[in-house]
């Protein structure tokens, strides 16, 4: 691979002198705060889900040729391509979205780059930017910047048939943002500016040219014409910029039937399509940390809790259904009265719990509550972890089956069935995955500096280290979680002391009065209060500080929505599948379940006999790879 070297990155910027992050934080608006990428870090541990998953994916980055990922932006900019062989699946350069795998590489590559220092694939994220630095120039047309012509837009101003234009131009957008402002890199940001010119221009041409109401036809009307997260990244470009045109862009995608209906709190979701739903509802969020209007944030706030009241499963999961029609919609949101008759092949697509974490993120950090991290991890554990065949890298699922008697390799979505394949899938569902694998060290810890006293948060349960260099300090957190339910933290610093509250986030999942807190190996008396954070009793800390943490699990039964017969089994905040075809009857009593794994080098297994006498197995849902499994069980 041959480096092309533009003005402004002649050498790479070395990870502790890097710009601010991209995100607009307003610390009006915040009860905590986020630590950037590059201040956590995975470690390893007997059972780190979180760190094999990322290295499986960076695996899956490092086997992607460069020159195909360009294939179809070099045909559009009538670039040769001889010798290069093209992708398959949704950049196949019959697909409408080709182009999107590429932006969303690039998001990934800045945050490889951040969070596991990964210079090698910073430098290959590089060259991507070069190459379409020159295919924006060949194409010279203001700005224009794709793998598809611009006709597109053109199509979608007719109404005619087109897939996600709109959409698919964020995601670039965004690829060159994170490699701007999370790398550094210039060029990046250039392009992107200029990708912004184009589209102000064509949003002026629109709005000169159509009324508002054929433009609310182009941009909302069908579900081909999707519009992503475009209304996010402009308001985003408004707060970091303050340049009012992006402001005018950014409202010009607010949807104002669909957010309306949100503000009053009305739970229409019913066959709504979720993914093209969720990132304008987060562009709402960004609005409000940007202007401060209550009613972005209401929108938000209300979305997550008629989705999570109403439309979620037990993994935290929350769309698909077994056919095309009614409530039963595929992608879709269904009936909270019939989530029963959903359960099948290919519920929950990975891009849209992809999304309902960034939207939950919103919510912790606007309001510390804690029943925004206990959704937090639900998510996270069930429905991130688990979805790649460990086997080799670049299999993924498109949605995560929670039927009777289903399969991982049988689950239905992108068109296909089962988990992708490393040339022939780049579904939704492998864009947002390469970039959440890349970043699943992030949302375990979050700060606040009121008052200059500082907190740390302690949320997730993952083996970890944050370095906080401005204060002298890093945390070690080493756990097996949820193999073993103790994590141990420590305290590393030069400092002779150092003084800061820690809060520890106790789940809602915990046996409080099995569960308990050492500091050096002292026993604490302290009230554990399920979902609520607790204060430790001290202040100063020292080199080798140490807490452990020991979280008590237990089993429990939770009724789907619509059925209090029919339940999921938890351990903890781990949904567990029984290895069996068939959803027998189970008794009542939870207590007929039993732990039989131990140690933290085995899976957790459990074992029940159901009311018929047949023996089930229980597995954790993330650590079932390909065998056979039911999620759901009739209880008596
Ligand atoms: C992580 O630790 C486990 C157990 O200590 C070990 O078996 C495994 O090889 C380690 N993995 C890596 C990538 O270091
Ligand atoms: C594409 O490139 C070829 C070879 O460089 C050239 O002959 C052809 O005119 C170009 N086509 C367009 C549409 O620019
Ligand atoms: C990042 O990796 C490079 C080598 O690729 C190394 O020189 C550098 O010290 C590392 N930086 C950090 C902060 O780990
Ligand atoms: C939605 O969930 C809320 C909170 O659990 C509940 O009060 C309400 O009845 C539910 N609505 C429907 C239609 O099920
Ligand atoms: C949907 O699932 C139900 C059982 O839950 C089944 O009877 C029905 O045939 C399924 N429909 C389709 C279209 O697969
Ligand atoms: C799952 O099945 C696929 C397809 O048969 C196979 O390639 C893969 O190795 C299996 N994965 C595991 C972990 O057994
Ligand atoms: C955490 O510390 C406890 C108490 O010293 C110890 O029993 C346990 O093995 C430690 N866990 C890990 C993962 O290091
Ligand atoms: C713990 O509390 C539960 C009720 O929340 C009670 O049933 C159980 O007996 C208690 N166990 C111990 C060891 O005190
Ligand atoms: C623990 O679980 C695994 C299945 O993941 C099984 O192969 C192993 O035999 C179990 N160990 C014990 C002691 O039951």
């Amino acid at each position: 691979m041959q480096l092309l070297v533009f003005f402004g990155f002649l050498f790479l910027n070395s990870l502790n002198s890097l710009p601010i992050p991209s995100s607009y934080v307003n610390n009006d608006y915040n009860k905590l705060l986020p630590f950037y990428l590059q201040q956590v870090h995975l470690i390893n541990s007997t059972h780190s889900p979180s760190l094999i998953g990322q290295q499986l994916n960076q695996a899956y980055l490092d086997l992607l040729p460069v020159d195909r990922l360009l294939y179809t932006y070099y045909v559009n900019a009538n670039i040769s391509v001889e010798g290069i062989e093209p992708l398959g699946g949704w950049e196949s350069p019959s697909s409408d979205i080709r182009g999107v795998f590429l932006a969303f590489y690039l998001q990934a590559s800045a945050k490889a780059y951040l969070a596991y220092n990964n210079t090698h694939q910073l430098i290959k994220a590089q060259y991507l930017v070069e190459q379409l630095y020159r295919v924006q120039k060949n194409l010279d047309e203001s700005g224009f910047l794709a793998a598809w012509p611009s006709e597109h837009l053109r199509k979608l101003e007719h109404l005619e048939k087109v897939w996600a234009p709109i959409y698919c131009y964020e995601k670039l957008l965004r690829g060159l943002s994170d490699m701007y402002t999370l790398t550094g890199l210039t060029l990046a940001g250039q392009m992107m500016n200029s990708m912004l010119d184009y589209l102000y221009t064509w949003m002026i041409f629109c709005s000169q040219t159509y009324s508002i109401s054929h433009w609310h036809a182009m941009i909302f009307s069908t579900l081909g014409y999707e519009y992503g997260g475009i209304s996010d990244f402009l308001y985003e470009q408004y707060g970091l910029t303050n340049d009012k045109r992006y402001f005018w862009m950014a409202q010009q995608f607010d949807n104002g039937k669909f957010l309306g209906a949100l503000a009053l709190n009305t739970d229409f979701l019913t066959g709504v399509h979720a993914n093209s739903h969720v990132p304008p509802v987060i562009g709402s969020g960004r609005r409000y940390t940007i202007t401060g209007e209550e009613q972005y944030r209401l929108i938000l706030e209300n979305f997550y809790s008629i989705v999570w009241n109403n439309h979620t499963y037990s993994t935290g999961g929350s769309n698909g259904g077994n056919g095309s029609i009614g409530f039963y919609q595929q992608e879709r949101y269904s009936d909270s009265n019939l989530l029963s008759q959903t359960l099948w092949n290919n519920n929950q697509e990975f891009c849209v719990q992809y999304n309902m974490l960034k939207l939950i993120r919103m919510l912790i950090q606007w309001s510390g509550e804690i029943k925004y991290v206990n959704a937090y991890e639900r998510i996270f554990v069930n429905s991130i972890w688990g979805t790649q065949d460990p086997s080799e890298p670049g299999h993924m699922l498109y949605s995560y089956p929670l039927g009777e008697g289903v399969s991982k390799p049988k689950s239905v979505g992108g068109g296909s069935t089962g988990y992708g394949s490393q040339f022939d899938s780049f579904w939704c569902c492998y864009t947002t995955a390469i970039d959440q694998w890349t970043k699943m060290s992030d949302s375990i810890y979050f700060y606040s500096n009121k008052n200059n006293i500082l907190s740390i948060y302690i949320n997730l349960f993952v083996a970890s280290q944050l370095d906080w260099t401005e204060q002298k300090l890093s945390i070690q957190q080493i756990t097996a979680f949820p193999r073993e339910t103790t994590t141990n933290l420590t305290f590393i610093t030069l400092l002779n002391q150092i003084s800061m509250n820690i809060y520890l986030r106790v789940p809602s999942w915990i046996v409080s009065n099995q569960s308990w807190i050492e500091i050096n190996n002292i026993r604490q008396t302290i009230d554990l209060i399920p979902s609520s954070y607790v204060h430790l009793p001290r202040i100063n800390w020292r080199n080798n500080d140490r807490i452990v943490y020991n979280m008590n699990m237990k089993l429990s039964y939770e009724p789907i929505n619509d059925n209090s017969k029919l339940v999921s089994i938890l351990y903890g905040p781990i949904v567990l599948g029984g290895l069996i075809n068939q959803a027998k009857i189970l008794s009542n009593d939870i207590n007929t379940i039993r732990k039989i794994n131990r140690t933290s080098y085995e899976s957790l297994l459990f074992e029940t006999i159901a009311l018929d006498g047949t023996i089930i197995q229980f597995l954790p849902l993330y650590e079932i790879i390909n065998q056979t499994y039911t999620v759901y069980f009739p209880i008596h």
